[in-house]
């Protein structure tokens, strides 16, 4: 009875409750409409404001472009722009999900001939690769083509967090000055645009042309398939393949970031591909019908997160040839957070098989070194295996203090095997083309530390863009290293620790820190002992990369000092140690 009575009630109340979620949703749906006259739409973004959805609708066409990004609210941290020249004199409209009808971003956006922003912001880097604007992650798809090496990257124009992955795009003649290049691929149907590999072509399997360049990537919708896009204009423009994917998702949600070559003694190409925390081959004629091989990983290495962006590739070791397979991990780094891990081992065209090594072994073992791969077609006659990583850490990444964008690249690196006196290890050093950066050079006179002992004034004129060379015999000392440090107290620590054998960077007072928890954290890698330690160290504005025996210990950290490092301690806290053939060069 008591239901039965109540039930006009129970509907009303329920009809007004739907009304007035109709009403919010209304407030909370904002739209607008602009008559096109100029280049760009240039759009407010608050970093801190929350991400809303943004449907771009131009001439009336379907399908409308959706983009994911912090609108601003209150106030602009930056702008972005909206490419809209090819629309004038035309009207494009906007619906804004999550957005007031009246709201602040809204009402500010402008249309433009210009996009101006501080290129030149305090932590702009010079000689390493940074995203012209706008959010950058992993390299992809590099490639050395006719004289160019490309560098695509996962990239978010519309603002400077992680989100609306395309693939930005530079090429570079020396591997350290680049041009930027506009966007390569952007978002479709099947998802956005993740992490893969370029090649080229060069005998035409797929049909796109000899000599095409073929891009093979994830694209990241509902679910994570493979898809391949190719360009006969030197990658200016690409065309995605009508078929895509041509790996559909087998039911495993982490299933991406295709890397591919040729091999040679099998006649197809292989793809390595990371699904969930395993690595899968697959072969190929073609680049287009795909087969899988195997699959590596089961009980080997580091498990502590998702495996990502694989490598495969060959190198010489005394007149051998070994297979190299290199596996980015996030979380699970030795430090925290993402990191890249490797194994030596075989290679038949089917399978590979790990040497019995120390696994997991670390490729750069400080935290500012993600998702690196190799690039491909490097002509035979140069030979090199080309490396290049994303200088950042998930674990802090979209919050690190940059404003207008945000990540760099690590320096381009050779990778070699070698023997560091206990096992075998890929080596990863700056390329030959680096030294050409160096513009003065000065050098100190050897010393013997047994306290400590500063050298003050490194450069005249120090820009943070440095590069030190020297090396260290520890003589009896058991702790010992060396600082960067400025006048305000800030400093970078690099320590040789021969008791408990390990070489470690301590980043805790080297500025801003505190953007992040996890960011302070310093970082360990086991050192070998040895009666000299050839150290080489790149600074670059907000990044270090310090380099051990030419690279047979790698580590890359981040900094951001509020003034120029400009003067370098030595200290010891026992015994004595010397400090020999130290240069100083200036980078401009
Ligand atoms: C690695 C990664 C890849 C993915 C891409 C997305 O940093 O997570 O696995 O393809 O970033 O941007």
């Amino acid at each position: 009875m008591k239901t039965i009575n109540n039930l006009p009630i129970l509907f009303l109340s329920l009809l007004m409750v739907a009304c007035s979620q109709n009403k919010n949703q209304d407030d909370q749906q904002a739209s607008a409409v602009f008559k096109i006259n100029s280049n760009y739409l240039l759009l407010p973004i608050e970093d801190n404001a929350p991400e809303i959805k943004m449907q771009v609708t131009y001439n009336d066409e379907l399908p409308v472009e959706v983009i994911h990004l912090r609108l601003a609210r209150e106030q602009a941290d930056y702008w972005v722009k909206l490419e809209v020249t090819n629309y004038k004199g035309s009207e494009i409209s906007i619906d804004f999900e999550n957005t007031e009808k009246n709201s602040w971003g809204v009402k500010n956006i402008q249309q433009s001939d210009k996009f101006e922003f501080d290129y030149n912001e305090t932590y702009r880097p010079h000689f390493h690769f940074s995203p012209e604007y706008g959010w950058m992650n992993d390299p992809n798809g590099m490639v050395y083509f006719d004289g160019e090496y490309h560098l695509f990257y996962q990239y978010n124009p519309y603002g400077t967090k992680w989100q609306n992955m395309h693939w930005g795009h530079a090429v570079s003649t020396d591997l350290s000055s680049w041009t930027y290049l506009p966007v390569a691929l952007a978002p479709d149907s099947l998802g956005s645009i993740f992490s893969g590999s370029a090649v080229v072509d060069v005998n035409n399997t797929a049909g796109f042309g000899k000599n095409a360049m073929v891009a093979i990537y994830t694209s990241a919708g509902r679910v994570q398939s493979q898809s391949i896009a190719y360009s006969t204009d030197k990658g200016r423009t690409f065309t995605k393949y009508e078929a895509n994917p041509v790996i559909p998702n087998p039911g495993i949600p982490d299933f991406r970031d295709p890397k591919v070559f040729w091999h040679n003694e099998s006649s197809q190409w292989i793809m390595s591909l990371a699904t969930k925390q395993s690595i899968t081959l697959y072969g190929s004629p073609n680049l287009k019908n795909w087969t899988l091989l195997s699959e590596f990983g089961d009980g080997i290495g580091s498990h502590g997160g998702v495996w990502e962006c694989p490598d495969l590739i060959p190198l010489d070791y005394n007149g051998t040839t070994k297979w190299v397979l290199i596996v980015s991990i996030n979380p699970g780094g030795p430090n925290g957070g993402s990191a890249t891990q490797y194994f030596i081992g075989d290679f038949d065209g089917k399978t590979f098989k790990a040497d019995a090594l120390p696994y997991p072994l670390w490729m750069d073992y400080g935290r500012d070194n993600y998702a690196g791969v190799t690039w491909s077609n490097i002509p035979e006659n140069d030979g090199r295996k080309i490396f290049m990583g994303w200088m950042s850490n998930w674990d802090y990444a979209n919050n690190v203090p940059t404003k207008n964008f945000r990540s760099a690249m690590t320096i381009a690196r050779e990778l070699k095997i070698k023997h560091n006196g206990k096992h075998l290890v890929v080596s990863n050093y700056p390329v030959v083309e680096t030294n050409a950066l160096r513009a003065s050079e000065s050098v100190k006179n050897n010393i013997v530390v047994e306290n400590e002992l500063l050298v003050s004034n490194l450069l005249n004129n120090n820009k943070g863009t440095y590069e030190l060379e020297m090396s260290l015999k520890p003589q009896n000392a058991r702790v010992f290293g060396f600082m960067l440090q400025n006048s305000k107290g800030e400093e970078l620590e690099f320590r040789f620790d021969m008791t408990t054998g390990f070489f470690s960077i301590h980043r805790n007072k080297s500025g801003l820190v505190d953007f992040e928890g996890r960011f302070a954290a310093g970082m360990n890698a086991p050192l070998v002992k040895k009666d000299a330690y050839k150290v080489r160290l790149l600074v670059d504005k907000a990044s270090a990369e310090v380099f051990i025996n030419e690279g047979e210990l790698a580590l890359t950290t981040l900094f951001f000092p509020t003034e120029v490092m400009n003067t370098l301690k030595f200290y010891t806290h026992s015994g004595k140690f010397s400090a020999e053939n130290i240069k100083i060069y200036s980078i401009n």
